[in-house]
């Protein structure tokens, strides 16, 4: 898979690229990366990407141009090419607005062979940029960042690890997070006695049926703890996840 990244902060990308599982990935050449600096596509000599908004207000908005450029100019496509360019590439626009990333989204995205993240900055981007240049919209989280890069190395480390042969055990897709519509069981493994507390009993057993019956049982009640929505249920008023602060 070639994912190409545009951004105004390339050595962000540097040691996330080279580290782990994703790290192994790009030197395996299972997925190729290329971070584009949008600025080498800003003209004059600021190489300007921002000006005020119209209409007024806080911050600065990045300019359709440099943007334009730098996507169209980096992957070989001309300014008349953009239908050919979005049906070749998925060119996504990292952005609180978008659409929200889940893991089924993630696996579609994976079976694409071509990804172009834009990342933003500032207060955001030209809105034709989101209409005329990309394909689509993906927001992390219900959050705001400062930019769209650490964002983008979510899709990137996401996609990456689902594309065959980046992990070791395959088997662990399977099982973990999202994939059975629950959160995963919870994990131990030696001491089975920390400081006094012990690892549930039915994990020494041996008796692999039990172990998964405790496991699909685990699993549930956490979901219904912390991600209840997960499940079809209701979250409580006074915000997701458990009165115990289910998060890690
Ligand atoms: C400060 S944010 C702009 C927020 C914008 N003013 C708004 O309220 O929607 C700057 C950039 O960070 C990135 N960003 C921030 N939060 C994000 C999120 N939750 N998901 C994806 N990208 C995000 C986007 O690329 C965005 O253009």
């Amino acid at each position: 898979m070639r994912i190409d990244v545009f951004t105004i902060f390339p050595a962000i990308f540097d040691s996330p690229l080279r580290e782990g599982l994703l790290g192994k990935a790009v030197r395996k050449g299972i997925v190729e990366v290329r971070v584009h600096d949008i600025r080498e596509y800003a003209p004059g000599k600021h190489r300007q990407v921002d000006d005020a908004p119209f209409g007024g207000g806080a911050g600065m908005v990045m300019k359709p141009e440099p943007l334009f450029s730098a996507v169209t100019g980096a992957l070989g496509y001309g300014m008349d090419e953009l239908d050919r360019l979005r049906r070749e590439v998925s060119v996504i626009m990292l952005t609180p607005r978008g659409a929200r990333l889940t893991q089924s989204k993630v696996a579609a995205l994976a079976s694409l062979p071509h990804l172009a993240l834009v990342c933003g900055r500032y207060e955001g981007v030209d809105e034709r940029v989101l209409e005329h240049l990309c394909s689509e919209t993906l927001s992390i989280g219900d959050y705001v960042l400062s930019g769209g890069e650490f964002a983008a190395l979510v899709v990137i480390e996401a996609v990456s690890r689902l594309l065959p042969g980046v992990l070791g055990n395959e088997a662990s897709l399977r099982e973990e997070s999202f994939s059975g519509g629950t959160l995963e069981y919870p994990q131990y493994t030696r001491p089975a006695d920390f400081r006094g507390w012990k690892v549930p009993e039915v994990l020494l057993s041996g008796d692999h049926a039990a172990v998964e019956r405790w496991r699909r049982e685990a699993a549930r009640e956490w979901t219904r703890k912390v991600r209840p929505d997960l499940l079809g249920e209701e979250v409580e008023a006074g915000g997701e996840g458990g009165a115990e602060g289910g998060e890690e």
